[in-house]
């Protein structure tokens, strides 16, 4: 009986929510370069969380889902543009001072002492300098930079600096950390360690944080580390779906449910136009706590064209690799075999479907039969493939060509095309669009571009749009 209240009672406090996110939007104005003719951008779409005490939840997602931007906003250093965040049930306005953030590489002044820069951490608290001296030697010390104290950051190693990341974040005995890719910059052997450190100062209660959120590229650190997994898709960013954690006897490489979980996230990453529910095993356990956030009812599709950065010899290189397989690989191994993170061979695999040479099916990379003529043909007839699939499929380089067949001359500025980019992504995001439009359209010899003058310029006008 005794024994059932205690359960009971943890039980009820591992769903003490701690911060929640409530339908929150956040769009941004474009600030950068020309001004002119911006709107806003959306950048994160209805996103609603709460993260409970005791969970470690992991974010994954592409590059630009919004990892970071919702770290901030859940972290008040921004606020929503639409929707709440409330800490403890209390809307938040400002940054948290109980949430403490780790970023990738640590900004630490290199005039400073390590014990000085992390005393920083305690700067916007009221406490005297013995205490602040005390509480900071105690952080160095569990963090394990004991003895380095009076060491100026230009004498540590990368790991060592992000130690002190980690102090100045832990310092604030925060009940909130938050790390945004934190072991990313590091090497494989000094990440695995400081990930190691750091879980075990948090399963075995030596800092006093009731919750961890982590944004990482790795889906087997998310797999690792987390209770719970949330995977974000982009264009806008929301929620895709939100996966429960392994129990701790399984988060190891040699279980099942280990690899089947790894897979399973694979493939929701490599095809982010799919419904997640396809792929979802019939007996896959949402999480528990899972209830409180609802899996996207349906896969946003953009409602424009988004086209990957990525060379386009390096997707020739996958349509090649996946041909000498048979025309079908598995998406995991391909990763594998390529040496590539999931965020970093998504944008391959998105380019070769957009082209109309490959499609990701269950799990798998497909070539589609105009793929396999490609992979099989001579330099020549590969131009022409491409030039052809560009045209068909491209939208941005249709439109393109399209200009400058009407065009006076066949030249039209850059401005025409930016202008109207400006209106559906930010200016960064607006100017990669039309990089990569070129890179494209240059590599099919669809047209040629003056860098100098910013001009686009029709190679050969008789071209034909013949799908
Ligand atoms: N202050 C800002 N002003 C305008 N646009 C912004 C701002 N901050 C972020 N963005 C845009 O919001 C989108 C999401 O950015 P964010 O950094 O949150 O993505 P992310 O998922 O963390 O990406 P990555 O994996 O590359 O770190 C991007 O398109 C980015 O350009
Ligand atoms: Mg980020």
């Amino acid at each position: 009986m005794a024994q059932r209240q205690k359960t009971a009672q943890s039980q009820k406090k591992e769903l003490e929510i701690l911060l929640e996110a409530r339908n929150v939007t956040k769009s941004f104005e474009s600030t950068e370069r020309q001004q002119r003719n911006t709107h806003p951008v959306t950048v994160l779409d209805d996103v609603s969380l709460k993260i409970a005490a005791g969970e470690f939840l992991a974010i994954l997602g592409p590059s630009g889902s919004g990892k970071s931007t919702l770290l901030r906003l859940l972290a008040g250093l921004i606020q929503p543009t639409e929707g709440q965040v409330l800490f403890k049930g209390v809307p938040q306005y400002g940054t948290n001072p109980h949430l403490a953030l780790v970023f990738q590489s640590f900004a630490l002044f290199p005039w400073l002492t390590v014990l000085q820069n992390v005393e920083l951490g305690l700067e916007a608290q009221e406490i005297p300098k013995t205490q602040r001296i005390k509480r900071s030697l105690a952080a160095i010390d569990t963090i394990g930079l004991d003895g380095f104290e009076d060491a100026y950051p230009k004498e540590l190693s990368g790991g060592m600096r992000q130690r002190v990341g980690f102090a100045r974040a832990l310092v604030v005995e925060p009940e909130l950390l938050f790390m945004d890719e934190p072991f990313s910059a590091l090497d494989v052997l000094t990440a695995a360690n400081l990930r190691k450190e750091l879980l075990a100062l948090w399963r075995e209660s030596k800092i006093p944080t009731r919750a961890i959120v982590m944004v990482t590229h790795n889906i087997e650190d998310a797999v690792n580390m987390a209770d719970r997994i949330i995977v974000l898709g982009a264009n806008p960013g929301h929620i895709r779906v939100e996966l429960a954690g392994l129990p701790q006897e399984l988060r190891n490489p040699q279980r099942e449910a280990y690899t089947q979980l790894v897979d399973l996230i694979y493939r929701v990453m490599t095809t982010p136009h799919q419904k997640v529910a396809k792929l979802l095993p019939a007996h896959t356990a949402l999480t528990e706590t899972g209830k409180l956030t609802p899996i996207a009812p349906s896969p946003k599709l953009p409602d424009h064209e988004v086209l990957p950065h990525v060379e386009i010899g390096d997707v020739t290189g996958l349509i090649e690799l996946v041909h000498s397989h048979g025309g079908r690989e598995d998406l995991y191994q391909l990763g594998r075999d390529l040496q590539l993170e999931v965020d970093e061979l998504l944008p391959l695999i998105e380019a070769a479907s957009i082209l109309g040479f490959a499609s990701a099916q269950e799990g798998d990379l497909v070539l589609t039969p105009i793929g396999n003529t490609f992979a099989e043909a001579d330099v020549q007839e590969e131009k022409k493939i491409f030039k052809q699939q560009a045209l068909v499929n491209v939208a941005m380089l249709r439109q393109i060509v399209d200009a400058l067949q009407d065009a006076p001359g066949h030249v039209v500025p850059e401005e025409y095309f930016i202008d109207n980019l400006r209106q559906h992504f930010n200016e960064n995001e607006a100017w990669s669009q039309l990089e990569t439009a070129i890179n494209w359209g240059r590599y099919a010899e669809l047209f040629s571009y003056q860098e100098e003058r910013g001009v686009f310029r029709l190679e050969d006008p008789e071209i034909a749009i013949n799908e």
